[in-house]
This record gives structure tokens, C-alpha cells and sequence, in this order.
């Protein structure tokens, strides 16, 4: 049960990892722990979250935008996250809830600092200046190979009724550019150690539930929020 004084400032949980690493599976199944524990959760993602976002979505995943250059798609990734930020994840924090994001900011140096090589500085910069120094309370990053990945992602998209649609530009790129998201993330990890957890996605569902649980736990605890 979190207390009355715990949980007026809120926490800013992030999930990152490569698509198809199960972060929606995974985040799914820790808001309802976290409401069965009596938690207030407010899942949000990125891009979109909101109606503005949805539209900027729409520009990013469409691809007939192949010629979008990278500073565009940073500049769009941050525009749709500012709207997020402002119209629902620093009001839920103000109430004192739990919001869960699927991808933040480390998603951006990840993909376009890394996987675009614009370097992880610039959007550092842009996030400092833009959302006001937000920082996560703690970053779940699902690590996994990107063929294991890969091969997840587009089975999952199979199954689902939009497939078309759900083609997105990013889905698009050689695997080498995924390596290299990859490896930013792990670098991201080691230079956040303190707000970052690192969890073997490519073991089953539960085992991935319940380290992500014991990491969650750990932040609740320091912040004197889980009363046993
Ligand atoms: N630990 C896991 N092991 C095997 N398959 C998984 C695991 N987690 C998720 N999946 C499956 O992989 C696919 C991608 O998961 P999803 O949660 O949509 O990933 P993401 O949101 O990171 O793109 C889905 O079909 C999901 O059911
Ligand atoms: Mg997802």
C-alpha cells in the first residue's frame, strides 16, 4: 500500500528496448500489479499519447516520408513528447501517480544519437532544454538481440489486423542500424547506471515480469512508498 506523503510527487517509470523486445507486454502486466497494490498508474507512449502526438505519429511511421532527414524526425519525436509531457505526464505526477511510458527521451539517442549517428549530445541538449530536466525515476531497458527482436516484431504484426499499417519506417532499416541502437542503449545503462535496469529480455515472459517487478519494488522502497 503506498502512503498519503509518498505519493504526491509521483514517479516517471520509462520502457526501452528495440520494438519487438516486449515492452508493452511487460508494461501491461506491471500497471496491473501496481493498481492491484492500490498504485493510481497512468500508461502513456511515445510517440502519440495524445491527439496532437497521434498526428505527429502518423508523419514519423508513414513511409512514404523516406526522405525525412534526421534532425526533422528528432524535432518531431520532441514535439510530440512536449505535448505528452504538458497535457498528461507532468499532471499525473503533480496527482501523485505512477506513470509508465513506453519509450522517452533515451529512445530518441538511442534511434537517431545512435542509430542515425547524430550523436547522443545534441538530443541530451534539446531534452535539458525542452522537458525542463524530467528525468526518469527509473528506465527499464529489455535487452535483446536484434534478430531475436526482429523476428518477434514481425510476428506479432502478422497477427494483427492493421499489418500494413503497422510497417513503420524504423522497421524498414538494416540490421547493423539496430546494433548500433542496441549498443547505445547498453551505453545509455552504464552512464544512468543509477536510474537504469537491465533485463535479459529473451528470457520467458514471467522471469522478464518479475525482474521488472523487483526493480520497481526497489524504487518504491527507497522512496519509503511500500509499506510492509
Ligand atoms: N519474453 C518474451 N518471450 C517471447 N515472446 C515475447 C516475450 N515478450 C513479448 N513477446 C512477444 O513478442 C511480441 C512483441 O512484444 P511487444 O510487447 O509488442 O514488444 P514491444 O512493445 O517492445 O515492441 C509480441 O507478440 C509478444 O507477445
Ligand atoms: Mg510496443
Amino acid at each position: 500500500m503506498p502512503t498519503t506523503e509518498a505519493r504526491r510527487r509521483g514517479w516517471l517509470i520509462t520502457f526501452e528496448g528495440l520494438d519487438g523486445c516486449g515492452k508493452t507486454t511487460q508494461i501491461s502486466r506491471l500497471a496491473s500489479r501496481l493498481r492491484q497494490a492500490d498504485y493510481v498508474v497512468l500508461v502513456t507512449s511515445e510517440p502519440g499519447g495524445t491527439t496532437v502526438g497521434e498526428q505527429i505519429r502518423r508523419i514519423l511511421l508513414d513511409v512514404t516520408n523516406n526522405n525525412m532527414v534526421p534532425l526533422t524526425e528528432v524535432l518531431l519525436y520532441f514535439a510530440s513528447r512536449v505535448q505528452n509531457l504538458e497535457e498528461c505526464i507532468r499532471p499525473a505526477l503533480a496527482r501523485g501517480e505512477v506513470v509508465i511510458v513506453d519509450r522517452f527521451t533515451d529512445s530518441t539517442i538511442a534511434y537517431q544519437g545512435y542509430g542515425r549517428r547524430l550523436g547522443p549530445a545534441l538530443i541530451e541538449r534539446l531534452h535539458e532544454l525542452l522537458c525542463g530536466g524530467v528525468q526518469p525515476d527509473l528506465t527499464i531497458l529489455l535487452d535483446l538481440e536484434p534478430e531475436v527482436a526482429l523476428a518477434r516484431a514481425t510476428h506479432r504484426n502478422q497477427h494483427l489486423d492493421d499489418a500494413g499499417q503497422r510497417q513503420l519506417r524504423m522497421d524498414l532499416q538494416p540490421l547493423e542500424f539496430y546494433a548500433r541502437v542496441r549498443a547505445g542503449y547498453q551505453e545509455l545503462a552504464k552512464k544512468y547506471s543509477w536510474r537504469y535496469r537491465l533485463i535479459d529480455a529473451s528470457q520467458p515472459p514471467e522471469h522478464v515480469e518479475a525482474a521488472v517487478w523487483q526493480a520497481v519494488r526497489g524504487m518504491l522502497e527507497q522512496a519509503g512508498a511500500v509499506q510492509d
